[in-house]
């Protein structure tokens, strides 16, 4: 028989909001991800709107992406914004150092980067320069963006064709600072941010949320010094974990894999947990009241690039394996969603665990699309907190909880749980009790496959993709799932 599982969903105690921003995208000028993935410019035989493809805006849309960071990572600070704006094709072609060594010709910059974040209904998380441009340079893209006076600087972006200011709603100050950012020691970095911070400076009532670099997973060092020395200047500090199954140097192939690896690379995203743990313990010394949210600004797998696919690109397939570290990752933030009020997966269109995979003109939703889509009743509702009693799931060494969960009512008072079976054999009974929930009918869709390594191509775009759930049934508040092996399920209780 399949092993009992009790989950305890408590709308008696409601908890924090789940921040939108928890679904937040990345986007950076990196491989595809930006040139072909989203822009295929305006005389592309692609279906676009003014340059952006349009079959990426419909799915982007479908999913309600609510924030893009842009234009890195490691290209922030490399980075100069002067470089793409004005007319496209005489901007300057610069070497993308970070990534490939391709050229890069800017033909995505700031205009049509706000453009973008408009046209999907999304804020804007704008990374900053702190590596290798003076403050002066940070100062003045802020003015040029959000100035609504008749500065030179507005008058420019005036002139290049927004008379209005963009809103900015958030501003990262550099990336990766201890890495690609500079390579700067945390005391170093906290000045540095204290610094550039100080000009970063919104027009009156414009809030910009300013976002120091955060840790490199487990360096708590990072953040206790960060938030000592420099924790009164900004509003957000990140966090940057990526699932990696092996090493940094023999990471996994993203298909083919066998049970040990998909035990492993799922027991590794676990640690999310503590990390989250961690990081907000040691805020809640220098920030009890919480004003500083901690940003997961970078996450996601990290695989073997694509057989064949161009170096440097970080192009790699997605299966149902990442739908499964996309929804226990899910499951994280909502534990946490005091502190954690913003993140970004890494990243949107072609590049590590992306929603969307493009080639010429076709494209596909991955498994991870999907597990966003099943999440999204989600954004800006309320945390039920979801107690889980689960059996392990044990391979290879490896174990984690073979059942995971979290429930949030939605802003239209629906409650969403959220159950994920991270066995790929067996499947879970599941028991939900549901206190202080009032609702007489479930309905459900679900997202599994046959294989662990499910995944869809071009020429098979649907293989993994949700249908409807019939599994559970709800009777005198408690509801009786059957939940199948290696499987997400969303549950909607009305
Ligand atoms: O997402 C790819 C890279 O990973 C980013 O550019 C960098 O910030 C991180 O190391």
């Amino acid at each position: 028989a399949a092993p009992s599982d009790i989950v305890s969903v408590r709308g008696d105690r409601p908890g924090p909001k789940f921040d939108k921003r928890l679904f937040g995208q990345f986007a950076e000028h990196l491989g595809t991800g930006i040139y072909g993935g989203i822009w295929v410019g305006p005389n592309s035989k692609i279906p676009n709107v003014r340059g952006y493809r349009s079959d990426v805006i419909e799915a982007l849309k479908a999913i309600k992406v609510p924030v893009v960071r842009w234009p890195g990572g490691c290209f922030a600070d490399e980075y100069h914004w002067r470089e793409g704006i004005g007319p496209r094709g005489k901007r300057p072609v610069k070497v993308n150092t970070n990534w490939g060594g391709v050229t890069e010709d800017n033909a995505v910059g700031t205009h049509e980067f706000m453009d973008y974040s408009e046209l999907l209904g999304a804020e804007a998380y704008v990374s900053g320069n702190v590596g290798s441009a003076p403050p002066r340079e940070m100062a003045e893209w802020v003015e040029y963006m959000t100035s609504p006076t008749g500065s030179t600087l507005a008058k420019e972006r005036a002139a290049n064709g927004r008379k209005e200011p963009w809103k900015v709603p958030m501003f990262g100050i550099g990336n990766e600072l201890w890495g690609c950012g500079g390579n700067m020691t945390p005391e170093y970095a906290a000045d540095e941010t204290r610094r550039y911070a100080t000009f970063v400076k919104a027009p009156d009532g414009v809030p910009i949320m300013k976002v120091a670099s955060g840790a490199n997973a487990e360096d708590y060092n990072w953040t206790e010094v960060m938030m000592q020395k420099a924790g009164n200047a900004f509003s957000g500090i990140g966090v940057h974990y990526y699932t990696v199954p092996g090493s940094w140097e023999k990471k996994g192939a993203a298909t083919g894999f066998d049970e040990e690896a998909w035990a492993r690379t799922l027991a590794k995203t676990m640690k999310m947990e503590e990390l989250l743990q961690g990081h907000s313990r040691i805020m809640d010394k220098y920030d009890p009241k919480k004003r500083v949210a901690l940003l997961v600004d970078e996450w996601g797998t990290w695989y073997d690039q694509e057989p064949g696919s161009h170096p440097g690109f970080l192009y790699q397939q997605n299966s149902l394996r990442d739908a499964v570290v996309a929804s226990l990752n899910l499951d994280i933030f909502a534990r946490h969603a005091d502190r954690v009020r913003g993140a970004n997966i890494a990243q949107m269109v072609n590049v590590l665990q992306a929603m969307l995979l493009t080639d010429g003109n076709r494209m596909v939703k991955t498994p991870t699309y999907w597990v966003f889509d099943l999440y999204k009743g989600y954004q800006d509702g309320t945390v039920l907190p979801a107690e889980v009693s689960s059996h392990w799931y044990k391979n290879g060494g490896h174990e984690l909880r073979a059942v995971s969960s979290s429930a949030v009512r939605g802003t239209d008072g629906v409650v969403h749980v959220a159950l994920t079976n991270v066995d790929p054999n067996q499947p879970a009974n599941v028991t939900v009790q549901l206190a202080g929930i009032a609702g007489g009918t479930v309905t459900g869709r679900i997202l599994t496959g046959t294989t662990m390594d499910a995944h869809n191509t071009f020429d098979a775009p649907d293989v993994v993709k949700p249908v409807a759930f019939t599994g559970a049934t709800l009777s005198g508040g408690t509801l009786s799932v059957t939940l199948p092996a290696k499987s997400v399920v969303m549950l909607d209780i009305r």
